[in-house]
């Protein structure tokens, strides 16, 4: 298969790779980019443990072409804060305890992302929306609601700070 050559943005960097132009995007992000921390699970769209943020829209990596990224904005997980500086999200997820495997958890977090940046603070049956292509083996969901209430308590707080100051 001919390989393509992609300019995109990678967590915020301008980057150029190769790749094959029948490969999907989680493919580009693991193998290409070397970015392990987006899962592959069903590879089928159903499980939502592959989502990244695609110019801050959240997809199913496996469903999406790379070539489909040409020109975009990519956010992976390893976009997100820094182990010494946890994005609040990340750092709810920490503190509610809703992590147990954490195989599902870098979908969740990119998904509770986009679903925060357009919906600051959203209802009970929001979260529950927007986490619902996020399949959990683990936790039973009540402990990543809590952590998605934590963490947009905690972003409106930090945003209403900065817009004092
Ligand atoms: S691996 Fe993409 S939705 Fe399951
Ligand atoms: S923490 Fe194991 S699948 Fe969610």
């Amino acid at each position: 298969m001919a390989l393509v050559e992609l300019a995109l943005t990678v967590n915020g960097k301008q980057t150029t790779v190769r790749v094959e132009e029948d490969k999907n995007l989680l493919y580009l992000i693991r193998e290409v980019l070397g970015l392990k921390g987006t899962k592959e699970g069903c590879g089928e769209g159903d499980c939502g443990a592959c989502t990244v943020l695609l110019d801050g829209k959240a997809v199913n990596s496996c469903l999406v072409l790379a070539v489909q990224a040409e020109g975009k904005e990519l956010v992976t997980i390893e976009g997100l804060g820094s182990p010494e500086n946890l994005h609040p999200l990340q750092q709810a997820f920490v503190e509610e305890g809703a992590i147990q495997c954490g195989f599902c958890t870098p979908g969740m977090i990119l998904s509770a992302k986009a679903l925060l940046d357009s919906n600051p603070e959203p209802s009970l049956e929001e979260i529950r929306l927007g986490i619902s292509g996020n399949l959990c083996r683990c936790t039973g969901y009540q402990k990543i609601i809590a952590a998605v209430q934590k963490a947009s308590k905690i972003m409106v707080e930090s945003a209403a700070r900065k817009e004092g100051e």
